[in-house]
């Protein structure tokens, strides 16, 4: 496979915390980034940081029509990903399993599992069309192990790592799908579970250096890794 210096790389949730990180980090290292999150005020910012060939856009992965609106649009121009990171979702309110009300478990399953179903049906056949690509599934250690008060979060991040392998058993040749499992870093999602003590964990922009080198050395041959 000939190895392509500038990658083109599609973040969902590029407008905070870890996705954002990584995309100041890959805008700097010379990659194209396409980026997505809810948040109009944080895109218009990204947007103008970030011209062209970048392209941020206000989309909610939870809905299935505007997922496949963003993708469309990028893949007609010929934008196919190279590196297709499912990073945006939510964490719920610390609270025990039966006290989490059903609209907040709802859209833990919308944007956590859902959206990244719907971001994966819309813009892995462009990959699998170019023969190559890595798709990587945020996950979480609380993808592997559990604690109280974020049974939501688990239920999804779990989700995310029977879905990623099931997936990888599926993908052609020259493609692979990955569970990756960031660390513990202060974001606002750390700060709705750890509070305060959150500050006391690395920065997104200190974590984003050697992450972004980890994202970027993953091939087919990493295909079905948790990491
Ligand atoms: N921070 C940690 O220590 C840690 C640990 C383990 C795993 N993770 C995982 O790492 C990923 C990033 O977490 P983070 O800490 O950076 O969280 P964060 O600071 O809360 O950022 C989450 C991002 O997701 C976006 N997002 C949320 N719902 C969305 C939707 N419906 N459509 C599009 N974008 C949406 C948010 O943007 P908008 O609000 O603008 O939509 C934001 O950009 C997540 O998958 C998380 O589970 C984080």
């Amino acid at each position: 496979m000939k190895t392509k210096i500038s990658r083109t790389i599609v973040i969902t949730g590029a407008t905070k915390g870890l996705g954002r990180a990584l995309a100041d980090r890959f805008v700097t290292l010379g990659h194209t980034v396409i980026g997505c999150g809810r948040s109009s005020d944080a895109i218009a910012d990204l947007q103008q940081t970030y011209p062209a060939p970048h392209s941020f856009s206000v989309v909610d992965v939870a809905d299935d029509q505007q997922v496949g609106e963003w993708a469309k649009q990028h893949i007609e121009a010929d934008c196919v990903p190279d590196l297709l990171l499912n990073n945006a979702a939510l964490i719920n309110q610390p609270n025990p399993l039966w006290a989490v009300p059903p609209s907040e478990f709802a859209s833990m399953l919308q944007v956590n599992i859902q959206g990244v179903y719907a971001v994966i049906r819309h813009w892995l056949p462009a990959m699998m069309a170019q023969k190559r690509g890595v798709v990587v599934n945020f996950s979480s250690g609380w993808g592997r192990s559990t604690s109280p008060d974020v049974a939501p979060y688990c239920t999804t991040k779990w989700a995310i790592e029977g879905m990623t392998q099931a997936l990888s058993q599926e993908l052609p040749e020259g493609l692979a799908a990955v569970a990756y499992s960031p660390g513990v870093i202060d974001t606002e999602m750390l700060r709705t579970c750890f509070g305060e003590s959150a500050g006391q964990h690395q920065s997104p922009a200190e974590w984003s250096a050697k992450a972004a080198e980890t994202l970027l050395a993953l091939t087919a041959r990493d295909n079905g890794r948790s990491i």
